[in-house]
C-alpha cells in the first residue's frame, strides 16, 4: 500500500531540470527519474505542463499524492489510470507525461521491491529471461550535435554476433574507440568532442561517417571474432523541409523528394549491410515507410520512432499501412508503463520488433533496462558510453549475473 508519493527536481544529462519520483509503501520503495527528447515527434505526449517541474512539484505533487496515497502498488493498470484521470486531457499537457511515466515507473519498482524482486522479473512473469542486444551510438549529427557534423542523427552499431551482454557493450566500446581512431585520421582537428548521446560528433560528411563506421565494424569484428552490423537512426523528420517537400542535407548542399530519399536509404542499407535503420522518412510519411519496408523486405530492420510515437492507435495506422517492421518504445512519449505495455504487445502481435530506448537527455535512472528485459525487447538502444548511458548497459550486465540461464534475445524474430 502507497503511504508516500515524493518528487524532487533533479539535473538531466543536458543539464536541463527534470524530475525524479519517490514511492513509498510500507514495505517497499521504488526511485524513477523522467528523460527528456530533443528531436521529439509532434504526437508524443507533452512532457512537462507549462511552468515545468516547479510547477509539478508546487502543485502537482500533493494532488498525486493524495489520490495515490492507500491504493496498492501492485495495482498498476489502476494507478495509470488514476494518473491519466488526474492529468484530464489526451496528450497529458495539464500534468505532464514526464510526471506520469515518473510515477508510472517509481510505483511498479515499489511493487517489485514489496516482493523483494528485480523489475523485470516482477513485470515478466515467468517469461523466459532473455537479455536484448545494445544499439550503441557511435557518432552523433542533425540535432544531437553541432552544425558542422553529419545531418543523419546517429550512427548506431549492434554486437550482432556477440554471445553475452558483457562482450556485446565491450564490443561496441571498442568500435566507438576505433571510430575516434578513424576521425582524427581524417580530421587532424578533432578534438573528441562528443553529441548528446555520447556519440561522437566530428565535422565529417554523411558519407564519411558512414564509411568511417563499417570500416570500424569490420575492423572491431574481426579483432573479437564476431559480427558487429552498422545501423542508424535517420532521424528524417528533422531533415524534411515541409514547405519544399524535401529532405535536406546540409553537409553534401543537397536535397532529396520522397522518391529519391527511399531510393538514397534503400542503396545505403545495401551498401553497408545495414542492420536497422530509424526513421529513415519524415514522422507523417506513412506511405513511403511503406515502399521502403516492401524494397528491403526482411534485410533490414525498418524502424518507427518519430511516426508511432509508442502509441497503439497510431501504431495501428502503420500496420494498416504496413509502414515499417520495428517500432521504437519510449515509455515518455505515452506517459503511463500501462500504456508502453499495450503498444509492445500489439507490436509483437504483428511481428513489429520492439526496441526499448533511451532519449536523448537522460538521468542515471537504469529502469528501461529492466523494461526491455521484461518485454523480452531483441534490441535496447542507449547509447554506448557516457555516464547516463553505461547506467543502463551496467544494470544489464547485473541482470545477465543474476538469472540462472541468461540467453541473448533472439535477433531474428
Ligand atoms: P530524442 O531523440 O530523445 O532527442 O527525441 C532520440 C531519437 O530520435 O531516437
Ligand atoms: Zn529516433
Amino acid at each position: 500500500v502507497i503511504e508516500d508519493v515524493r518528487v524532487r527536481k533533479i539535473l538531466d544529462s543536458r543539464g536541463n531540470p527534470t524530475l525524479e519520483v519517490d514511492v513509498i509503501t510500507w514495505n517497499g520503495f521504488g526511485r524513477a527519474a523522467a528523460p527528456s527528447g530533443a528531436s521529439t515527434g509532434s504526437r508524443e505526449v507533452v512532457a512537462f505542463p507549462e511552468g515545468g517541474v516547479d510547477k509539478i512539484i508546487g502543485e502537482v505533487e500533493d494532488v498525486i499524492s493524495s489520490e495515490l496515497i492507500g491504493m496498492d502498488a501492485e495495482d498498476l493498470q489502476d494507478i495509470d489510470l488514476v494518473l491519466k484521470e488526474i492529468d484530464g486531457t489526451e496528450n497529458l499537457s495539464a500534468i505532464g507525461g514526464n510526471t506520469t511515466v515518473a510515477v508510472s515507473m517509481a510505483v511498479a519498482k515499489a511493487a517489485a521491491a514489496s516482493y523483494n524482486m528485480p523489475l523485470y522479473k516482477f513485470l515478466g512473469g515467468s517469461m523466459r529471461t532473455e537479455i536484448p542486444y545494445p544499439l550503441g551510438n557511435m557518432i552523433n549529427g542533425g540535432a544531437h550535435a553541432g552544425k558542422h557534423a553529419p545531418d543523419i542523427q546517429e550512427f548506431l552499431v549492434v554486437p550482432a554476433g556477440a554471445s553475452n551482454i558483457t562482450e556485446a557493450v565491450f564490443a561496441n566500446s571498442n568500435v566507438h574507440k576505433k571510430i575516434k581512431e578513424f576521425i582524427q585520421l581524417k580530421d587532424k582537428t578533432f578534438t573528441g568532442g562528443k553529441g548528446d548521446e555520447g556519440g561522437w560528433a566530428p565535422n565529417l560528411s554523411n558519407y564519411d561517417a558512414l564509411e568511417i563506421q563499417s570500416k570500424a565494424c569490420e575492423e572491431v569484428g574481426d579483432e573479437m571474432g564476431i559480427e558487429i552490423r552498422p545501423s542508424l537512426d535517420m532521424a528524417a523528420s528533422e531533415m524534411w523541409d515541409s514547405s519544399q517537400e524535401k529532405y535536406l542535407y546540409s553537409q553534401e548542399n543537397i536535397a532529396r523528394d520522397t522518391a529519391e530519399q527511399i531510393e538514397f536509404v534503400k542503396e545505403i542499407i545495401e551498401n553497408y549491410n545495414m542492420f536497422y535503420v530509424e526513421d529513415p522518412l519524415h514522422e507523417g510519411d506513412f506511405q513511403g515507410f511503406s515502399e521502403l519496408t516492401s524494397k528491403i523486405g526482411h534485410k533490414c530492420l525498418i524502424c518507427g520512432d518519430d511516426i508511432f510515437v509508442t502509441n497503439k492507435e497510431i501504431l495501428k495506422e502503420g500496420i494498416d499501412a504496413k509502414a515499417g517492421n520495428s517500432i521504437i518504445i519510449k515509455p515518455n512519449q505515452i506517459g503511463t508503463l500501462t500504456d508502453t505495455y499495450e503498444t509492445v504487445k500489439l507490436a509483437r502481435e504483428n511481428q513489429y520488433v520492439p526496441v526499448v530506448s533511451h532519449r536523448s537527455g537522460e538521468t542515471t535512472d537504469e529502469t528501461i533496462a529492466h523494461l526491455a528485459v521484461a518485454f523480452s525487447a531483441p534490441l535496447i538502444k542507449t547509447g554506448a558510453l557516457g555516464g547516463e548511458r553505461i547506467a543502463k548497459l551496467n544494470e544489464l550486465i547485473r541482470i545477465e549475473e543474476e538469472v540462472a540461464n541468461p540467453q541473448m534475445a533472439s535477433l531474428n524474430k
